[in-house]
């Protein structure tokens, strides 16, 4: 039997009110304020990021999966207004998120800020401990999130795990992987070098590499680029698919990606798994997401 799971990413839930931008003062923040206010208001559309969970839901996935970037400047009230949207996507046992770059946009108070999130971001057993990476288990699928998410300089976009992160999620695909399971890792920033521009990258891309190469994976699902992105990777236990999902909330015009969201079917079929990947885009002229390619990694669809 196949185990289904939704992939979404870089919701940018709006809007960003003048308040959010002033309050708590931080120079990044009104830069970013100002960015909301004459770019990515007319970019990321609420109502599409609400259309995007009706088809979700539509399809039941087993599970749901979020890779961050769901506010804008990281303002308290985002956090709150981004966890109640967050509720109505799924309960924290059927949606797993990680942070974005976004997430963590200026240094800020855990607690009052992206701690609201913290049911979404742990563990199986887990107590208050919020501590990356963590597993989830559902069924023979092991959930691995990473956090990339640090405060940046003023124009920067990027991320970086370290060096704990990499030994600890080294240990756990290792044993995962030795106990049979399917092991889908979670991270906002594209994991491998060269997917996306120095100034908005992943820092310790190469190290990440090698630690997905020595100790396997079989899918690895990012956001960030805000565009589909499928590559593959040789490890020690076979191909390990690399994939990314444009944003969540974004506009049907050219030059954009519009919203999308990634739908997997993960088979063992004769010792070997199978991943099938359906991508869902929004239709702007009607409102509604459709198929716009469907097939299995590696063999329908390269990567
Ligand atoms: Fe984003
Ligand atoms: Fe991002």
């Amino acid at each position: 039997m196949s185990f289904t799971l939704a992939h979404f990413s870089d919701v940018h839930l709006g809007p960003v009110a003048i308040a959010d931008v002033f309050g708590d003062f931080r120079l990044k923040r009104i830069i970013g304020g100002l960015s909301w206010g004459l770019r990515r208001r007319a970019m990321h559309i609420r109502a599409h990021a609400d259309a995007l969970r009706a088809d979700i839901h539509a399809q039941a996935p087993d599970h749901i999966c979020f890779t961050g970037d769901l506010v804008n400047i990281a303002a308290r009230a985002e956090f709150r207004r981004g966890l109640e949207w967050l509720k109505t996507v799924g309960t924290p046992a059927d949606l797993t998120m990680v942070p974005g770059n976004h997430d963590a946009y200026v240094h800020l108070a855990h607690d009052t800020g992206l701690g609201l999130l913290n049911p979404f971001m742990e563990g199986d057993g887990s107590s208050n401990d919020h501590i990356f990476p963590f597993v989830r288990l559902r069924r023979n699928i092991a959930i691995i999130g990473l956090s990339s998410a640090q405060p940046q300089r003023l124009n920067k976009a990027g991320g970086t795990l370290g060096k704990e992160q990499r030994t600890a999620l080294a240990t756990r695909l290792a044993d995962l992987g030795a106990r049979g399971f399917y092991r889908l890792v979670m991270i906002h920033h594209p994991p491998l070098p060269g997917l996306t521009p120095a100034r908005r990258a992943l820092t310790d891309a190469p190290e990440l590499r090698e630690v997905l190469k020595d100790s396997g994976a079989e899918l690895v699902i990012h956001g960030h680029n805000h565009t589909t992105q499928i590559n593959g990777l040789d490890t020690a236990s076979g191909r390990a698919f690399v994939v990314g999902v444009p944003s969540a909330s974004m506009v049907d015009k050219d030059g954009h990606e519009s919203a999308q969201w990634h739908a997997y079917s993960v088979n063992r079929a004769r010792g070997k798994w199978q991943t099938r990947l359906t991508i869902r885009r929004l239709h702007g002229a009607t409102g509604r997401f459709v198929d716009v390619r469907s097939g299995i990694l590696g063999q329908d669809i390269e990567a």
